[in-house]
């Protein structure tokens, strides 16, 4: 057993850390507030390849293994959970799921530009009644010969206004349930493919949100990803390695609050001295780094799972239901430690905290892990 990271991971970390410093911090109160995120941003994570982070370079993309992905999505996320869900939605969803099952020529014309940040994708599971309940899908996708008419309405889409590219999860044939449901490329400006207004959210408030309409869409056939049905497992296996990216965004978050409540509790004064000379500042952040820390081993253990080719279904499930409880507790903990300056904007931690709640709900809530993962061990 090896706890070391190589010398290129810690390149890869301290590459994301730089970024995130020197380009994310400026602004990120005030994309907060407007609830913006600059495209001169993703065009920027786009140069340093981290929109493809996993993707093969013979389709644009960086080659990194899942543990360079998830150091980039911690250091991103300490400082931009907005941006961080960006880059996970684009690498772990859309590209891995191209790349995994795409046709040659779907990763041709799509992979390519979207493992470059050249293009954005989104992925479209949740609907208004199929949330958790991923197989109740009320969209439609009926086969008309050589392609399929769409309609429908997908919901709190991540990316959702400014993709160019979608993939769309549709019931084709109902009575076929979960077997009857496909997965489809879309793209901007299809006709009858509608972007509703914006969310306005209570965290990652920069990333860009939306509901999505599809009224008669018309989708070539080779849009279809994978065989005939294979639509329901395509989401499931795609959402597997999602749950690793949100994980490291969750403990991303954690080390994020935790670095400026140690900070803080360094600087400020009370009672004559630092504040982490008290007691009880100390056993908080006592608890704080080793909860972050056990966090931590879940969620490399699942990344190193991914890059063993072992299934990760179970150790990504724990990672996300783990990393996102840390990421909630402990940023309210670097809030209370800030005192009245944790409530103000501009110390950092109320967003921190405001951004946590997400990772306990996207790609599967946390009650969604426990049914993943406890399935699993009564399967064993
Ligand atoms: N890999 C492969 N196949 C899988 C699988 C996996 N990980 N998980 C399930 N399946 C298969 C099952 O084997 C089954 O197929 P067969 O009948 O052929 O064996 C089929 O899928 C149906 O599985 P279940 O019977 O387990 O289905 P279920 O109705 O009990 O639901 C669930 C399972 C795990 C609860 C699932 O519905 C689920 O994950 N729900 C949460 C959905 C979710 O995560 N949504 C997130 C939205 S995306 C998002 O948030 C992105 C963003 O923008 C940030």
């Amino acid at each position: 057993m090896d706890f070391s990271l190589t010398e290129e991971h810690l390149m890869i970390r301290d590459a994301a850390r730089d970024f995130a410093q020197t380009e994310l911090l400026p602004g990120v109160i005030e994309r907060d507030d407007k609830q913006t995120f600059p495209q001169e941003l993703v065009r920027k994570m786009g140069e340093l390849g981290f929109m493809g982070i996993m993707v093969d370079p013979k389709y644009g993309g960086s080659g990194m293994d899942t543990i360079s992905y998830v150091l980039i999505m911690e250091e991103l996320s300490k400082i931009d959970a907005s941006a961080s869900v960006m880059v996970s939605v684009n690498n772990s969803l859309v590209c891995y799921g191209l790349e995994a099952y795409g046709t040659e020529e779907q990763k041709q014309k799509y992979l390519t530009k979207l493992a470059t940040g050249e293009q954005i994708g989104a992925f479209c599971l949740s609907e208004p009644e199929a949330g958790s309940d991923a197989t109740s899908q009320a969209t439609t996708a009926i086969d008309k010969g050589d392609h399929y008419i769409l309609n429908g309405t997908k919901n709190w889409i991540t990316n959702g206004g400014r993709s160019d590219v979608y993939l769309v999860i549709a019931q084709t044939d109902r009575e076929k349930g979960h077997r009857g449901i496909n997965a489809f490329i879309v793209e901007k400006g299809m006709e009858g493919f509608d972007i509703g207004p914006k969310e306005d959210k209570l965290g990652i408030r920069g990333s860009d949100t939306h509901t999505l309409q599809f009224n008669d869409v018309k989708v070539p056939k080779e849009n279809r990803i994978g065989e005939d049905g294979f639509g329901f497992k395509f989401a499931m296996k795609t959402l597997s390695g999602g749950r690793i990216g949100i994980a490291a965004q969750a403990l991303g978050i954690a080390s994020g609050a935790y670095e400026l409540a140690l900070k803080y509790s360094k600087e400020r004064k009370a009672f004559g001295t630092e504040i982490c000379n008290h007691q009880a500042i100390a056993f908080k952040l006592a608890d704080m780094y080793t909860e972050i820390e056990a966090a931590r081993m879940l969620v490399m253990r699942a990344a190193w799972d991914k890059d063993q080719g072992n299934n990760y279904d179970m150790s990504s499930a724990m990672a996300k239901l783990y990393a996102s409880k840390v990421a909630m507790e402990q940023s309210v903990e670097a809030v209370q430690i800030h005192g009245g300056n944790g409530f103000v904007k501009e110390y950092h931690v109320e967003r921190l905290m405001r951004d946590a709640k997400i990772t306990q709900i996207y790609e599967g809530t946390s009650e969604i892990q426990k049914i993943v993962i406890s399935r699993g061990v009564i399967k064993g």
